[in-house]
């Protein structure tokens, strides 16, 4: 079997085709049902570098090179050089000098395909400002496909921020490789940046509106975002938007029996915690699968030869 993901980035989800995400379903199914720790990545490093706020991407990565047999570095932006000028393209050709994979999270839009210039070694992009998220979205597909046992035919909401969400515009890329329809729900001054979706719109069915309630009988998948705080430039603005929606015990519900929620994590108070026992709710199994889709990720991209282990 070919495997199309060795020793290359992972900027963006534009760049991986249905086959690419069926095989890394594949390996993940394979890693799990095993329960064994593979060897593919004994002596190899993964350099993580976060320079924004993480602790499912950042840990999920760590424990998935340690799963695979590998060790991880990682650079603080508090304690590291940056806090005395140094450039991230200086930062990342060094972690680069000491790693064989980097994993980037940073809060600028292009600063994964800059890395990936930078790099001697591969480049995975774990969040690159507002503009995507491509390992969210693996585990995110991965949970689709586990939890509805398909992704083709899906009614899938994404709702709450779809302007500044990254985990949205990854999803968005990710889904157009399959026949869906989908239910873009925000409030109006969150509404999805239509140029970022230029290309694949043609590819998908899309439906915008304000409400969640008048669909919720129709949907399978509801993908709950949370408001990022962090991106308004006006915080006023944040506050008129905090809390438009919240999938409480009464949404849940007027749910389909075996329609689903996910989230990305973390979660303010779009989703209460008494919902977390809901059969409906899946968000920390999609955080666990997080860890394994990782992992093959790591895996296919590091040793060549892990496709073929996987599949013997
Ligand atoms: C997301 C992110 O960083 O974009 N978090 C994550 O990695 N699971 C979502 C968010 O912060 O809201």
């Amino acid at each position: 079997m070919v495997n199309r993901f060795f020793e290359r980035n992972l900027t963006s989800v534009r760049d991986l085709t249905r086959a690419d995400f069926e095989l890394l379903f594949n390996v993940t199914d394979k890693i799990i049902s095993h329960h064994a720790t593979y060897d593919v990545c004994r002596g190899k490093t993964l350099g993580c570098i976060f320079f924004e706020p993480s602790t499912r991407t950042r840990l999920s990565f760590e424990s998935a090179m340690l799963h695979l047999g590998g060790n991880t570095i990682e650079i603080s932006s508090i304690l590291s050089s940056t806090q005395k000028g140094e450039s991230l393209g200086d930062t990342i050709k060094i972690i680069s000098l000491y790693s064989d994979i980097l994993v980037l999270r940073h809060p600028l839009d292009g600063s994964s395909k800059f890395a990936a210039e930078m790099s001697t070694k591969p480049i995975i992009n774990g969040g690159s400002g507002t503009e995507e998220h491509p390992t969210q979205t693996i585990q995110d597909l991965y949970t689709m496909k586990k939890e509805m046992k398909k992704i083709d035919g899906l009614k899938i909401a994404i709702v709450g921020d779809l302007k500044y969400g990254r985990t949205v515009y990854s999803l968005l890329y990710g889904l157009s490789n399959y026949d869906v329809t989908i239910y873009l729900i925000s409030p109006e001054s969150l509404k999805i940046r239509t140029d970022s979706i230029y290309e694949i719109k043609k590819k998908l069915q899309i439906l915008e509106s304000t409400r969640l309630d008048d669909h919720l009988d129709d949907l399978d998948v509801i993908y709950v975002t949370r408001i990022q705080k962090e991106r308004f430039q006006d915080k006023e603005e944040y506050f008129k938007v905090k809390g438009s929606y919240t999938i409480d015990k009464n949404v849940v519900k007027k749910m389909k029996r075996k329609s689903i929620i996910l989230h990305p994590l973390p979660r303010l108070d779009e989703i209460p915690h008494n919902v977390d026992r809901s059969i409906h709710a899946k968000y920390f199994k999609q955080a666990e699968y997080g860890k394994y889709t990782r992992a093959a990720l790591l895996g296919l991209i590091i040793n060549n030869g892990f496709v073929n282990d996987i599949s013997s």
